[in-house]
């Protein structure tokens, strides 16, 4: 069988990462609807379950579609849903998608995002096949821009009054790791 026929699990040394279901709205509703964890998200923050609930319909479309692939963050002390990460595109055409991830806000600081976003970006280049990962933050978003750049991630250029939401225009940096720069971090 194609290792990408099923949705991927993936293990790290204290997450699971796997499908999101709707039995896990009610955390994600917590995170999604948090002024502090969509400041910089490119979404309004959530305000009812039922955008919680059409948001994990969306996600789960994805994978299917080999359009993208969004996982859920399990931690494995606890089983507690700390948050989610994935590819929100994935361009099969030119070997590129684009990463993103979020926390709620009580798992900050613990080294989870960059845990679980060292063996995504693993699994874009081995198993995706990428050649190109792409991630657009705000020029705000420090801890995220933390993270890009600790994987060798390079900023190529700011995108002006890119993205809308929480009633403004937000540039947005374009930030991107080939496979071969990758390769070469190991
Ligand atoms: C972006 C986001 C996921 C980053 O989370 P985070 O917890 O700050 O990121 P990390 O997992 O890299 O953890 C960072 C810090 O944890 C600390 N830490 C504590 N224990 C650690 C451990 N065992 N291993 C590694 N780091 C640890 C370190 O100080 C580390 O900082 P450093 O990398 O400067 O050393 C989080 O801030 C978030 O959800 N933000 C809102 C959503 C968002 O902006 N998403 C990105 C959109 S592009």
């Amino acid at each position: 069988m194609n290792l990408i026929d099923e949705f991927p699990k993936i293990s790290t040394g204290r997450l699971n990462l796997r499908e999101i279901n709707l039995n896990d709205a009610k955390p994600l509703f917590q995170y999604w609807s948090d002024i502090e964890v969509t400041k910089y998200l490119n979404i309004d923050p959530f305000i009812n379950m039922g955008q919680a609930v059409n948001m994990i319909r969306l996600l789960r479309s994805l994978f299917p579609r080999k359009e993208g692939i969004r996982w859920i963050i399990v931690r494995k002390k606890d089983n507690a849903v700390i948050g989610t990460c994935g590819y929100n595109s994935w361009v099969k055409k030119s070997s590129r998608g684009e990463i993103g991830y979020e926390l709620g806000r009580e798992y900050w600081g613990n080294g989870y995002a960059s845990e679980a976003m060292k063996e995504i970006i693993d699994y874009g280049f081995n198993v995706m096949e990428l050649n190109r990962i792409e991630a657009f933050t705000v020029p705000e978003a420090l801890r995220s821009i933390n993270v890009l750049k600790k994987y060798g991630f390079k900023k190529e250029g700011i995108l002006r009054e890119y993205g809308y939401w929480n009633n403004q225009y937000w540039d947005e940096n374009i930030y991107s790791l080939l496979k071969r720069d990758w390769i070469k971090s190991l």
